[in-house]
């Protein structure tokens, strides 16, 4: 038995992660004749996370745009150069060496492949065309579950390109996938909480329930890309290029729709989000057994069982505070939870689509109409009024003294 963990970043570029607590029986490898030189952590953490995340360049206070910018390209520069260094080193040593070496040609003992990484080293797939079946199943059985999203040609048509592309970019890469997706996912909720900042300043529009709404959502979105980086989604530069830069492109597209109409704008997530749902549901059914012998990430452990679950509850408007409770102790309850959450996206991207037509607070926050023991908003009315009228009986009694 062989225990992987990544603990040093000695020699590792891009790669850091301090110690947790779960030891991490990887799949069996294909090639065992480089046992002697991966890293033996005994803590044998399989993610990436804790002291600090695995932020490849964030800044930890807010700084000029300059500064920031200027850091950002260096750091991320650093990365490419590193990149291209290795994959020089690894075609020389493949072709003039027959010295025993890692996957990428290199001989340092600290040195820990690609393959050995998470979240390669997890062995985890994902079978495009079981995705595609999904959303047939969902859209054929409208009466099983979310059903077909009813949007406008040009969303269809863009969606279809985007998810031609997902499976181009991806193939076998399941969490980069996932992290792509969940860095651009929060994208339309910057730009919905955006918009409705710039109607309140002209004075047009005043929804506060609506932005809280939005801003729960993203802090939803926040956490699964949390995890997402936990598993090393978020590892090559390659594809933080293209999800930082995919998101500003889509971030800005999204605000320029939700001015002409806020209605397409949030059709388009709801398809996203569907999307999202039958990809994590095929990810989860075909990882089963895999995922079920990992442990949970810190960082989701915190998110879905912690103490404060205000936000949590916050973005499912069709549901009553404190009412979805899941598990979350192995890695399976994770990616059902994230699967579960994109449900309730879709649920609410519907409801903003009809509420952007008729009005009427369709989408209120659901602790504006439950409190903590399922009280409905009038049953609240009622009781408030009854400790009002005994507050004023029992001042009226004082003052008979
Ligand atoms: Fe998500
Ligand atoms: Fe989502």
């Amino acid at each position: 038995m062989l225990i992987v963990s990544i603990s040093s970043g000695k020699g590792t570029n891009e790669y850091s992660n301090e110690a947790a607590s779960t030891t991490y029986d990887p799949l069996p490898q294909e090639d065992d004749d480089n046992d002697e030189e991966k890293i033996i952590n005994p803590s044998g953490c399989p993610y990436i996370e804790n002291n600090p995340p695995y932020d490849f360049g964030l800044t930890k206070n807010p700084q000029s745009a300059f500064l920031l910018g200027s850091n950002n390209f260096l750091r991320q520069g650093s990365f490419i150069i590193t990149d291209i260094l290795e994959n020089w080193k690894r075609k020389n040593s493949s072709s003039s060496s027959s010295q025993k070496n890692d996957t990428n040609g290199n001989t340092n003992s600290s040195y820990i492949s690609l393959n050995d990484r998470p979240p390669y080293c997890f062995g985890f797939t994902l079978n495009d065309e079981a995705v595609k079946e999904a959303e047939h199943r969902r859209i054929s059985k409208p009466s099983s579950g979310l059903g077909k999203v009813e949007t406008n040609p040009a969303s269809q048509f863009l969606y279809d390109v985007g998810c031609l592309a997902l499976d181009e970019l991806f193939p076998g890469r399941p969490i980069p996938r996932f992290w792509f997706l969940e860095t651009i996912a929060r994208m339309p909720y910057f730009s919905y909480v955006s918009m409705l900042h710039l109607y309140e300043s002209f004075g047009w529009l005043r929804d506060p329930e609506l932005r809280k709404i939005h801003y729960a959502e993203e802090d939803n979105e926040l956490h699964h890309l949390l995890i997402m980086e936990a598993l090393g989604g978020n590892a090559l530069w390659k594809d933080r290029f293209l999800g930082y830069h995919t998101a500003i492109v889509y971030y800005w597209a999204v605000c320029l729709l939700y001015l002409i109409t806020p209605k397409a704008a949030y059709e388009f997530m709801a398809l996203l989000e569907a999307h999202a749902v039958d990809t994590y549901s095929t990810f989860f059914k075909e990882n089963e057994e895999r995922l079920k012998s990992l442990p949970a990430p810190n960082v989701a452990i915190s998110y879905y069982k912690s103490a404060d679950l205000y936000l949590f509850d916050d973005f499912q408007v069709s549901k009553s505070p404190n009412t979805r409770r899941p598990p979350c102790d192995t890695l399976y309850h994770v990616f059902k939870n994230i699967c579960e959450d994109e449900t309730e996206h879709v649920k609410t991207m519907r409801a903003c689509m009809d509420y952007t037509q008729v009005g009427n607070n369709i989408v209120e926050s659901p602790h504006n109409r439950y409190d903590e023991n399922g009280m409905g908003i009038d049953e609240k009315r009622k009781a408030w009024l009854n400790w009002s009228e005994e507050v004023n009986r029992a001042c009226t009694s004082e003052e008979d003294f």
